[in-house]
């Protein structure tokens, strides 16, 4: 069971980010590191499986005896090692898990497998300690776009989802597409700052006429046409000068936003919920941030929001919901598996 002075090593390898950290009694950040392999990947414009486990290899253990060192702790002060263990890439997981397998059986801790989509919610937790259920969640990553309701700390009601890419992917191409490089999200981001959001008609392209759902390889398609014209595709080069790729991004990053603001706040009003929590690293994306808290305003309901760092991939929060769930006594064993689609 949970103690006041529990120190929970999180570990994290589920893409492209290497992390770990020590948090003590759920709040306190003890030491971390993220070793992020954005470099490693960028040549190849997108994350390679194959070179992502390479890294994770080299980075988790040398990176957890430097927290280790760096917080002065030893194996023994350890109450339990948290790791995701599900949803992730399989092979990037196995490594996490491996490790965090070893570690618990040499030191002798409880082990702990924690779902990468909860610990993007505990985040949110974590930086706002009035977050309670019933609340909205709108979880936004490379490989995630669900709105959840959590009605209580046990339910995760998903309530919306995407047909096709996550909205961080469709982040990660329409960059690409427009020739402006990896990893996506930020270099829209940053585009989009000199560009008109209302060159492109593309506001409503995200949000499907029929259903709950979001969809974001229409407006994929959409850009490709207008960045590179309908015949060369991916083969010619970007038609649209400075200016037009500018206001491309910006028309993009408005409609993407757009389906997203909207389908959390419907989820909010049905359910009557209060706060709304952001987590996954498009929710670094400071137009969504204002966005969302704007709209949110309207209908009386505040925002958790955790700061940039733990919006991406970390191992903060992989603790903190490692810590909650020690909290409910939910203690694995060694033989845990890593699940590529788990829930
Ligand atoms: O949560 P995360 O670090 O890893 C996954 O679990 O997927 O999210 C990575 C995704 C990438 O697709 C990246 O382009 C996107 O988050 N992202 C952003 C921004 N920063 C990162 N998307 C939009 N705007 C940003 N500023
Ligand atoms: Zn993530």
């Amino acid at each position: 069971m949970a103690e006041k002075d529990d120190i929970i090593l999180g570990l994290e390898s589920s893409c492209d980010e290497t992390a770990g950290a020590l948090l003590r009694s759920g709040r306190e950040v003890l030491a971390q590191f993220v070793a992020s392999q954005i470099d490693l990947h960028r040549q190849y414009g997108g994350v390679v499986p194959e070179v992502a486990c390479r890294a994770h290899m080299e980075c988790l253990l040398p990176g957890v005896k430097r927290i280790l060192d760096e917080a002065k702790i030893t194996p023994a002060d350890i109450s339990a090692i948290a790791v995701t263990n599900r949803p992730g890439l399989i092979g990037a997981l196995l490594i996490g898990v491996t490790a965090a397998k070893a570690l618990a059986l040499a030191w002798e801790v409880p082990l702990i497998g924690v779902n990468h989509v909860e610990a993007h919610i505990a985040a949110a937790r974590f930086a706002e300690p009035e977050l309670r259920p019933p609340y909205v969640a709108l979880v936004v990553s490379g490989g995630h776009t669900n709105v959840y309701y959590i009605p209580d700390d046990a339910t995760y009601e998903c309530r919306c989802q995407t047909r096709d890419d996550a909205a961080g992917e469709a982040f990660d191409k329409v960059a690409k597409i427009l020739g402006l490089g990896f990893p996506g999200g930020p270099r829209i981001e940053k585009a989009a700052k000199t560009g008109n959001p209302k060159a492109f008609h593309w506001k409503n392209s995200c949000l499907p006429k029929t259903g709950d759902d979001f969809s974001f390889s229409g407006i994929k398609t959409g850009v490709l046409y207008a960045a590179r014209g309908q015949e060369n595709q991916m083969r010619g080069p970007v038609l649209l000068d400075e200016k037009g790729v500018a206001d491309a991004a910006a028309s993009f990053q408005r409609a993407v936003v757009h389906a997203l603001v909207t389908r959390t706040l419907a989820v909010a009003q049905e359910t009557g919920a209060k706060w709304i929590a952001l987590g996954g690293g498009v929710a670094a994306n400071g137009y969504l941030r204002e966005e969302m808290a704007r709209a949110a305003k309207k209908i009386g309901a505040r925002v958790a929001i955790p700061p940039m760092n733990l919006c991406t991939d970390n191992a903060v929060m992989i603790a903190a919901r490692g810590q909650e769930l020690l909290a409910a006594g939910k203690i694995d064993h060694l033989g845990i598996e890593a699940l590529a689609r788990g829930k």
